[in-house]
């Protein structure tokens, strides 16, 4: 007997819902949110309403992709949090009525788990995914982290940030920069044209497998200073450059700190995950690292870094199996570690 499940993400600006058979993704739907643009980052209450207006069709069209009707479902799993709760709430309260009215169970999915364990996502039988234990390099908005993964069930964080995330020292800087948010992807877009050794930036000495990226902020704005009081023409001539000097920053705190992780834990597999993995430099310097250690990489496809339901209905699969059920009286947690 099979068993297929549907997954709902809501947890910030991006509405979405997958259908999973037996770990094989039949579907994958995912709304975003453009009303955020014009004001620089997410505004939570119209993301909740937003998700609100998507969360019908898109859990329809979804079912609909994957060729099954609603009847077919064993269990519906959602994202409880970390996220902004209005929008957790949107997709909590749906996965609870629709449950209700089908009579199969809930499953809670914590979004960080849905990073980490979208590496389980297969579109065929004979995908590859990872072996237990495996490292995560955990890289979005507002996480970094280095997790040590034994089971879908069992991580152990073993390093995180300090202060800001890497997704943040991508975006802060490209503000910096007059580019529009989120940042990251213009960096990553400018620093492909760019001379990564122009510009040093100061790297940070944290003890430990913790990370740390506010310095690095400060000191690309003392850069532009120095050079230029912060001058429009000065950023402009040397964008490509700019971005380049610091996506390898960026990239050498990251693997610094993951090449300490690998040693001291003997561990043979990477994967990455999250927003900022979707960085065509920091893909690049993974699978590069890896070969030179001889190490197995995971680095997920561009759809699966971002927040997508494929991986909240995978995570939801594992648990399912294990009858590990949701209560109706549980409710969505807005900020949490893994
Ligand atoms: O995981 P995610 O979608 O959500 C949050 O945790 O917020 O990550 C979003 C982050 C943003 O900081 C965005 O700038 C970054 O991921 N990002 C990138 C790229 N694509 C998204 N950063 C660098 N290069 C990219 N190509």
């Amino acid at each position: 007997m099979s068993t297929t499940i549907l997954g709902i993400e809501s947890s910030c600006d991006d509405t979405s819902a997958a259908v999973i058979r037996d770990g094989i993704l039949l579907s994958n739907v995912i709304a975003s949110q453009s009303v955020h643009e014009e004001y620089g980052g997410v505004v939570p209450e119209l993301a909740s309403r937003a998700h609100q207006q998507n969360i019908v069709p898109v859990v329809d069209t979804a079912l609909k992709r994957a060729g099954i009707s609603a009847s077919d479902l064993n269990a519906i799993a959602f994202t409880r949090g970390p996220g902004l709760l209005g929008s957790l709430l949107v997709g909590t309260s749906f996965a609870k009525g629709m449950s209700l009215g089908l009579r199969i169970p809930i499953v809670d999915v914590n979004h960080l788990h849905g990073h980490v364990l979208s590496h389980f996502i297969r579109r065929k039988p004979d995908d590859i995914v990872p072996e237990y234990p495996f490292l995560c390099l955990l890289i979005s908005g507002g996480n970094s982290q280095i997790i040590l993964v034994k089971n879908y069930n069992d991580m152990e964080i073993l390093g995180r940030t300090i202060d800001d995330a890497a997704g943040e020292a991508f975006d802060k800087c490209a503000k910096i920069m007059g580019l529009p948010y989120p940042g990251g992807p213009h960096i990553d877009r400018h620093a492909a044209n760019g001379d990564p050794l122009k510009f040093k930036f100061a790297k940070p000495h944290i003890a430990g497998f913790d990370y740390s990226f506010s310095g690095l902020k400060t000191s690309f704005l003392y850069t532009l200073r120095d050079n230029v009081a912060i001058d429009p023409d000065f950023i402009a001539k040397n964008i490509d450059d700019l971005a380049a000097s610091l996506q390898r920053t960026i990239i050498e705190i990251l693997i610094d700190k993951l090449d300490k992780a690998v040693k001291a834990t003997g561990v043979k597999t990477i994967a990455i995950g999250g927003g900022v993995s979707a960085n065509s430099g920091i893909r690049a310097a993974i699978a590069e690292y890896c070969e030179r250690r001889h190490l197995k990489a995971f680095i997920p496809e561009r759809v699966f870094t971002t927040d997508n339901a494929a991986m909240v209905a995978i995570a939801g699969y594992f648990k399912y199996l294990d009858q590990q059920f949701c209560p109706y009286d549980a409710a969505p947690f807005a900020r949490v570690g893994v």
